[in-house]
This record gives C-alpha cells, structure tokens and sequence, in this order.
C-alpha cells in the first residue's frame, strides 16, 4: 500500500464510536460485507421454485464444513415446516414390532456424531455435452459437508427386530413429494443415521428438519428429508425416484440403475468464473475441494497448463471418511494464461476420470454422476472462463 493511505492515516467511523450491544443479533448473522455469499439458482433450469434447486457458493467458501444457511437446496415439492411436537418415525414393514417413535423417544437412543458430504446426484450434470455454467458455484455447487449429530439406524431397526427376508428399506419424507428411495438393509444397517442436529444445532426447515436420513458416500436423493416412515421389505420398491429419475442412460438406450456411491471427484473452487484473479501476478492461492463415497482423499494432483504437467496439491484440515477435504497449491503466477485443473485419488486407489475417458463409457445422454476433471481458463487479466480442453 501507497504511504499515506487513509485506511490507515484516518480514523475510521467505527474506531468514533462505541459498536453494537451484544444482544442487537440474539441469532448471529454474516457482516453486511458478505452478502454476496448466498446460495443461488440458475433460473432456466426448472420450471418452478417448487421442485428446484439452488447451489452452495464454494468459491466462497474455505476449510470443509458449510455453514447451515450455506447448504444447497433441493426439494421436489418445497421445504415442509413441520411441528416437531407432531412429527412421528414409524418402523413398519417386516419387523417384529411396528414402532411410532416421537421426537422425545429418538432423543434416549444413543447418538454419534459425523462429518459426511451430501452431493446430489444430479451435480454437474448439465456439463455432459461440454461446458456450460460459468463458475463452480453452479457446476458443482450442489453438496455440502456437514457434522451430523443422529441415532444410528442400526439402532431403530434392532429395536423393532428385523425379520430374515427383510432386505430392504424404505425411507419415505413428510413433505408434499413424499419422496421415497429403497435402501439394501447392508447400508441401512452399517453407518446410516437417523440425524437431528447439523453443525451443532437443529436441522435447518430446507434441510429436512427435524429429522432427515443420513447415507454416507451415497447419492444425496437417498438422504429423505422430514423423514417419518421407513417401511422393510423384501426387494426394493421400484418407485418413480430409483426409475424414471437418478438412473444413467447410456449411448445404447440402456440405463444403469442403483448407482448409489458417488465417485471421487474435485474441483478448483478459486480462481473460478466467480471467484477471478484481481492481484495481478506474483503469490496466487489456488484453492479446492475433493471427496469420495469411497472414503477418504490422500490426494490431489493440480495442473496450471491444462494436463501437460502435475503437481501434488497441500492438503489441509481434517482427512475424514466421506467427507470433503480442502486443498491448496500455493505458486508464483507469472501472469501467462492458465489452463486449471485438479484430479482426485481416493483411498481405494480410484483416480478421477478425464470428461472425455467418462463420455467414452456413458455417452452423453447422463444427467447424473459425472464426476470428470473439470478445467477453467484463467486469462491474462486473470478473467475465468469454464472451458473443456482436450
Ligand atoms: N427428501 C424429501 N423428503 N424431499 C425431497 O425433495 N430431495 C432429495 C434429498 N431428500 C428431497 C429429499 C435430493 S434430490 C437431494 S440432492 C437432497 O435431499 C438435497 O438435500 P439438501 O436440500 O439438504 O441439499
Ligand atoms: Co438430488
């Protein structure tokens, strides 16, 4: 900074006088200065605010937790506000003994807590015929990472006793779409939570409060928010949403269905379409977020020239299972255009594919779990722009 600058050389207003009282926000809110940070929509993308979407802002987002006003919505028949002192989970089905539990009742079970990413299935799905939404708020902002604070599945299920031909689950939501997906009980039975609290405190009403279905690693249609039934069967149920929706339609007309675990994946969150240079040349962090429904993320490799060469990114912060995890590559920018990309390896040795290698498998009819490299131009100005190169 020049001498002289007044940031520094005047007194500022808020050094004039005394500041807010502590109780002027009984809740806390952001500074004024950070209303930029919002969630957001793409407006053609559906018909209605209804059954929509609006995406998490990680460019603007550091470390590995969201913030609960932060988290990216997806309801198919809007956010339901329901009365906890009303709401109900009832077991039914092939159990021993059909159980209503109230809110009240689910608090004396003994909880855990957990660190997971939810990602929707359907996130980057409109970057299957090649680039398309300029900023990764957008082509990858439907997740978000949470600590979940819930009751083990495992636990209600034990107590109304699951009968041998029960194999299945059927988590169903209290909202207007009465969302329902069929669970193999394998999952069910393993490290799936019955969750009350995100990041300390209550589910938040788009979040399914009070009470959502937590299913690590899987596709974020699973996790029924307002959740109030889980019905056992034998075979799963076939409903609209294991269907007609969340299946991969391949090149051949042939559609893979049950693709539950989401693959790893990552994404440079800054510099971004959103997020540009404005420094000029010299110390530039690059920073990013990788996961994997496999597990956890050893690694990320970086390029700044568009594959040509790699570098092995610092991760940092918390290596939890299912969970995002934070990278940064830390360089000297010589002010020469970039060609930005990150490739995550997951803990089962996975590598994240190229957008070409997985078109070559899946065509281009998918609208779901395309987990390829993503690529941003950054030019001399240090403007970025979402491109594809090959
Ligand atoms: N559960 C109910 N009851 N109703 C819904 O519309 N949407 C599903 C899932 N659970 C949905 C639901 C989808 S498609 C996703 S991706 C996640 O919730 C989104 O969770 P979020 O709104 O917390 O981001
Ligand atoms: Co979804």
């Amino acid at each position: 900074r020049a001498a002289g600058d007044p940031a520094i050389t005047q007194i500022q207003p808020w050094m004039q006088e005394l500041g807010d009282g502590v109780d002027v926000a009984p809740y806390g809110q952001p500074s004024e200065h950070e209303s930029h940070v919002i969630r957001r929509t793409v407006e053609w993308l559906t018909a209605d605010p209804v059954s929509s979407i609006n995406f998490t802002p990680l460019h603007e987002l550091d470390g590995i937790i969201t913030p609960n006003g932060l988290c990216f919505e997806r309801h198919h028949g809007g956010a339901a506000h329901v009365d906890p002192a009303e709401h109900r989970l009832m077991i039914n089905g092939l159990v021993d003994t059909q159980l209503v539990f109230t809110m009240e009742d689910l608090m004396r079970f003994p909880r855990e807590n957990h660190v997971y990413f939810l990602e929707c299935a359907a996130n980057s799905g409109m970057e299957w015929r090649g680039a398309q939404l300029n900023g990764c708020q957008f082509t990858h902002g439907m997740i978000h990472n949470v600590m979940y604070t819930g009751v083990p599945l495992r636990l209600l299920l034990n107590e109304a006793g699951v009968k041998t031909e029960g194999k299945w689950i059927l988590p169903e939501g209290a909202d207007a779409s009465g969302m329902t997906r069929s669970i193999p009980m394998e999952k069910a039975l393993d490290d799936c939570l019955v969750a009350f609290k995100m990041n300390g405190e209550a589910l938040r009403v788009e979040q399914g409060y009070p009470l959502r279905l937590v299913v690590p690693g899987w596709e974020g249609n699973m996790w029924i928010k307002w959740l109030r039934r889980i019905e056992v069967g034998d075979e799963p149920w076939h409903h609209r949403e294991e269907t007609s929706k969340y299946t991969d339609l391949f090149a051949d007309g042939r559609a893979r269905r049950f693709t539950w675990e989401m693959d790893a994946k990552s994404v440079i969150t800054s510099p971004s379409p959103q997020a540009p240079i404005t420094h000029g040349p010299g110390p530039l962090v690059i920073k990013g977020l990788a996961w994997s429904g496999r597990g956890t993320i050893p690694r990320v490799d970086v390029t700044i020239d568009g594959g040509k060469t790699w570098q092995q990114a610092r991760m940092s912060g918390p290596s939890l299972d299912k969970s995002m995890h934070a990278f940064y590559l830390d360089i000297n920018w010589d002010g020469r255009p970039l060609y930005l990309q990150s490739r995550a390896h997951d803990s089962t040795g996975y590598v994240q594919p190229t957008k070409e290698a997985l078109r070559e498998i899946r065509g281009v009819n998918s609208i779901y779990h395309n987990n390829g490299i993503q690529t941003w131009y950054v030019n001399e100005q240090g403007v970025a722009e979402n491109v594809e190169v090959s």
